[in-house]
């Protein structure tokens, strides 16, 4: 047996264990015109604070992202692939986009950074969407194909590959709260859409909620089979779940046991790994979000300041499966970045204590390198560990840029 002092001492973060910045093309390329999103952001009524826009510019600027994430210490990179400009129209394959995120995906390496690539985050082409998304006829094979077609053109640069981001983020989000102003218009911001672009069938996933969670599934396990192929099983492959941190404040939670049964689900389908993605939690009652307690502080999202949602996310994905897990999302918007590194330094020692007590942990990714475009909320949540100037596009690290990647560099805390 090993006494305390020796465990204290033993390194909780194995070699190999990938540290890095997760971003969403969507979110930081701009210009991502042929996306459903796109649509979505010019009809009315409108769900978004402002238009996506030039994003940070991601798309011109990659290699200085890349390169600045690497000499901040890290070793990985999570970043996704928009498939609009992979198919700008059904069946139609830009070589030219493919090329594109293979000159991405070889900058990651050139600077030592293991790619971890998301095939789905959020965003489909608009033409996908307009067919009705994932529940039209032959949903699942039109995804699995593009995945197929991606990871024959570039499988050989990804270190790690997700198919689906978050698809179970209907589920997990509660009405009740900050997104309450939403819900009344959704159903109306789909319809017009349909109408702006001759789609009566028009859905977007983002917007369709749990009514595309059954295809999305058929679609994952589809586009699963497709990347194993053509990568001859050497990648894994797998899903990033949202997982809620939450403190049921009675013995029976219905929302923490509807979170354990739609965690259940989307295990059951196929996966070599599970994401784990949290940023918070809540007090939860039987069946809704206990009110925020007058001292808990609030982030830019009004969500809980919660460093420790990411272990208990862990622990609680765990619980359910004995896969793998891959965190590929945490982090916390706010201006003042002396909260992220407390963030920060209170996250990653929740998974240190999970690696410590044999949880199969194998990396840490930081939501996210950039201030970006966050959906709903246009620009003005910050989650970036670097500042990105909205007119010049300059980026400019925040101390906790350099915090975060000590820790990378050192190993752990
Ligand atoms: C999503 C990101 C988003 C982040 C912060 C995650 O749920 O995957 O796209 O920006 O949360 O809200």
């Amino acid at each position: 047996m090993s006494s305390p002092a020796l465990a204290r001492t033993r390194r909780a973060f194995p070699p190999g264990f990938l540290w890095g910045t997760s971003g969403a093309a969507y979110q930081i390329e701009g210009g991502n015109v042929g996306s459903d999103i796109w649509v979505l952001e010019h009809v009315k009524p409108g769900i978004f604070a402002a238009p996506s826009g030039d994003a940070a510019d991601s798309y011109h600027r990659y290699a200085e992202d890349i390169a600045l994430a690497a000499a901040l210490g890290f070793n990985s990179h999570r970043l996704s692939i928009e498939w609009a400009r992979i198919e700008p129209a059904r069946g139609q394959i830009s070589r030219a986009a493919l090329d594109y995120y293979r000159g991405v995906l070889k900058t990651c390496r050139k600077h030592g950074l293991a790619p971890v690539v998301t095939f789905n985050h959020y965003s489909v082409p608009a033409w996908f969407a307009a067919a009705g998304g994932f529940a039209q006829p032959d949903g699942a094979r039109i995804f699995a194909d593009y995945c197929r077609i991606v990871t024959e053109h570039m499988g050989d640069l990804i270190a790690v590959a997700a198919t689906f981001n978050e698809p179970n983020v209907a589920t997990v989000v509660r009405w009740d709260g900050s997104l309450a102003k939403y819900k009344p218009i959704i159903a109306a911001v789909q319809k017009a859409a349909g109408a702006a672009t001759g789609a009566p069938d028009w859905a977007s996933p983002l917007l369709a909620g749990e009514s595309q969670h059954a295809a999305i599934a058929d679609a994952h396990a589809a586009a699963y089979a497709a990347v194993k192929l053509a990568s001859a099983n050497r990648l894994p492959v797998g899903i990033t779940l949202a997982v809620p941190a939450d403190r049921p404040a009675g013995p029976d939670s219905g929302i923490a046991r509807k979170n354990a049964e739609m965690l259940d689900r989307w295990l059951a389908g196929p996966g070599d790994f599970v994401g784990v993605q949290s940023y918070t939690g809540s007090a939860v009652g039987p069946d809704k979000d206990l009110p925020h307690a007058p001292e808990e502080e609030l982030t830019q999202m009004g969500y809980a300041f919660r460093p420790d949602a990411i272990e208990g996310a862990i622990r609680l994905v765990a619980s359910r499966t004995k896969r793998p897990i891959y965190v590929t999302e945490n982090g916390v918007a706010t201006e003042d970045d002396t909260r992220r590194i407390a963030y920060i330094k209170g996250a990653v020692a929740g998974v240190e204590r999970c690696l410590a007590d044999g949880i199969d942990v194998r990396s840490y990714i930081h939501w996210s390198l950039l201030d970006n475009w966050e959906w709903m909320s246009g620009y003005r949540p910050k989650f970036g560990l670097v500042a990105v100037d909205r007119e010049t596009f300059k980026r400019t690290p925040k101390p906790s840029a350099k915090f975060l990647g000590g820790i990378a560099r050192a190993g752990g805390l």
